[in-house]
């Protein structure tokens, strides 16, 4: 079985002193744990103190969106280049923040996916159905939308080197997860959609659950068969939180 994958995702929260406070007690707890595997996606102006807090320690880094040119006149834009100077190993595409406040199409997330794919950074490519479709009964059809156009621009063997995290946008931020049983049926129609029926592909394949993972409801989510870790909000930005997420994942 692969070792759990834990990533924060800090949103747009931070500030100088407090990062440094929850970065270097997350490293030190993390140094604790030898089960599993964690990384963190900030907030573009904390990358160089990251680096520089992480670059010793188990944990990854990464940045939370991305422009898909890699340079060029696109003011107040990041280009993958710029991430790789500060040593993200991760970019997070297509977060449903990302989709629905910015209008970010599924054909853009692909892009985007193939501009962190073209610079050899692992994109984390984000999926996920509102209420509404869910209730209409249609989150494999908005997944399989989701995927559809990264697969129709890089092909379905690209997700070799992807991570992918579902995360039902009526879960995120609301103190609503999703149950075991629910993420877990979904979770089990990505890895098959991707996957098919090459076993070897599908065990690799790394797919995380997010939306209001916390420290009581972790360890039942990741003891799902195809939830292979998880995307954390709000839990990440509490270094005890965010290590007793960690921490169920060894489990
Ligand atoms: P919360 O854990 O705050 O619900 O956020 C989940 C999320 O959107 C992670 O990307």
């Amino acid at each position: 079985m692969q070792r759990k994958f834990i990533v924060g995702n800090w949103k747009m929260n931070g500030a100088l002193t407090k990062n440094e406070a929850l970065l270097k007690e997350v490293a030190n707890g993390v140094a604790q744990m030898s089960g599993v595997d964690c990384a963190v996606c900030v907030p573009f102006p904390y990358l160089a103190q990251t680096q520089s807090l992480l670059h010793d320690t188990p944990i990854k880094w990464g940045a939370q969106n991305v422009h898909q040119a890699n340079k060029g006149a696109y003011t107040g834009e990041v280009g993958v280049s710029m991430l790789r100077d500060f040593g993200c190993d991760y970019v997070i595409v297509g977060h449903s923040e990302r989709r629905s406040l910015y209008g970010e199409s599924s054909q853009l997330v692909a892009e985007k996916f193939a501009a962190v794919q073209k610079a050899e950074l692992s994109p984390i490519l984000c999926v996920g159905e509102t209420l509404e479709q869910r209730e209409a009964g249609t989150t494999e059809a908005v997944v399989t939308e989701q995927l559809a156009e990264v697969i129709k621009l890089r092909g379905i063997q690209s997700f070799r080197t992807a991570v992918i995290a579902y995360e039902p946008v009526w879960a995120i931020g609301t103190g609503k997860t999703a149950s075991p049983e629910q993420a877990q049926e979904v979770h089990a129609f990505i890895r098959k959609r991707i996957a098919g029926f090459d076993e070897e592909f599908g065990q690799a394949l790394c797919i995380l659950y997010g939306g209001s993972v916390n420290a009581s409801n972790a360890a039942e989510l990741f003891a799902m068969p195809d939830i292979n870790g998880g995307l954390i909000g709000g839990a990440s930005l509490v270094a005890e939180d965010f290590l007793a997420i960690c921490n169920a994942g060894q489990k």
